[in-house]
């Protein structure tokens, strides 16, 4: 977390302006559907997505004002898919709180989901930019993709790390890069600092949710905000299960809590110390780590050394972070 806190000064101060207007837009609006959304707003988020937005909005002409609806768009996007994933997954916990599917239900929290998604656009549109609509649509259309994947591969171990990759690469990576993407664009970067920092952002992503996933096996529950193993428990195969499962003889007991639907907590414990005897864990870090050294080679053109300091300092939270 310390990570995050060696941001440039100003981009710190900016973050609680983007927080605020989060909030105030979210607050100025009456109904459940609001309620609900404020509820989920206030219990917090690295806001990593903003975070991005501003410091590639660093690379040349800093702009708050431009930057600040790319930023609130992005994050709202972020909380609508949290909104239906949590649905999708049943969960009745996220950073310490309930979910709108478990404090209202889970028809208000569809709806509070569609309600952000909409708002997030709305926003968006302010910067009358038809490229960020195109980049944004295309992002919730892979993170659609991604959740279906992730859907169809339930419970299955008819798959491989490559269609992991493929799917994470859609369900995170991808809003990652389109964060980078609008603040170098806003910042009036050049074409290929641009393209460098979608290069890093998707990287960065893809170490994010490889990371996400370690934390859901070997993470404190009461850090994290949520129960530990509900991957395993919904049968969503991740980087640690291949590398484990490759390596036991005996995999039965976790092959079965992969494909069991119904799977006990104590299967479930067991299955987090079979995957914890092995060496999976340190190679999925590892692997999480090349995708951090690809994002920072991806920068290596970018020539403030503030923008870059930032970058880095993100990258290093990625993959050292407890929640
Ligand atoms: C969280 O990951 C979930 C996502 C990154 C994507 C969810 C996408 C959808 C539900 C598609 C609908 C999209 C929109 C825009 C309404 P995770 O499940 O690995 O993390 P977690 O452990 O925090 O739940
Ligand atoms: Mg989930």
């Amino acid at each position: 977390m310390s990570k995050v806190y060696s941001l440039p000064s100003h981009i710190k101060e900016d973050l609680k302006l983007v927080e605020e207007e989060l909030l105030g837009i979210v607050a100025s609006k009456k109904g459940k559907l609001a309620e609900a959304s404020l509820a989920t707003l206030k219990a917090g988020g690295k806001r990593l997505r903003p975070i991005l937005v501003l410091l590639a909005g660093t690379i040349n002409d800093y702009d708050l004002s431009k930057l600040m609806p790319a930023a609130v768009a992005v994050e709202l996007i972020h909380t609508a898919s949290l909104i239906h994933d949590d649905v999708l997954d049943g969960a009745d916990t996220r950073r310490g709180f309930p979910t709108v599917n478990a404090a209202w239900d889970e028809t208000i929290a569809i709806s509070t989901g569609d309600y952000l998604f909409g708002m997030a656009f709305e926003i968006l549109s302010k910067l009358n930019n038809p490229y960020f609509v195109k980049i944004m649509s295309e992002a919730v259309l892979a993170l659609s993709v991604g959740e279906l994947y992730q859907m169809k591969t339930y419970h299955s171990l008819n798959q491989t790390v490559d269609d992991y990759l493929f799917k994470i690469k859609n369900k995170t990576a991808f809003l990652f890069s389109v964060a980078c993407l609008m603040g170098a664009t806003l910042s009036g970067a050049k074409e290929t600092e641009i393209e460098a920092m979608g290069k890093y952002g998707e990287n960065l992503g893809m170490a994010f949710q490889i990371y996400d996933d370690v934390l859901d096996i070997s993470g404190d529950k009461e850090t994290l905000g949520k129960p530990i193993g509900i991957d395993l428990k919904d049968g969503i195969v991740t980087m640690p299960v291949f590398f484990a499962l490759e390596e036991i003889t005996t995999g039965e007991c976790l092959q079965k809590v992969v494909e069991n639907v119904n799977s006990t907590e104590e299967e479930i414990r067991e299955a987090i110390s079979i995957i914890e005897s092995t060496s999976a864990i340190e190679r999925t870090k590892d692997k999480a780590k090349k995708f951090i050294e690809r994002a920072l080679e991806s920068i290596e053109l970018i020539t403030d050394a503030g923008t870059k300091r930032g970058l880095y300092s993100i990258g290093e939270f990625v993959i050292d972070r407890y929640h």
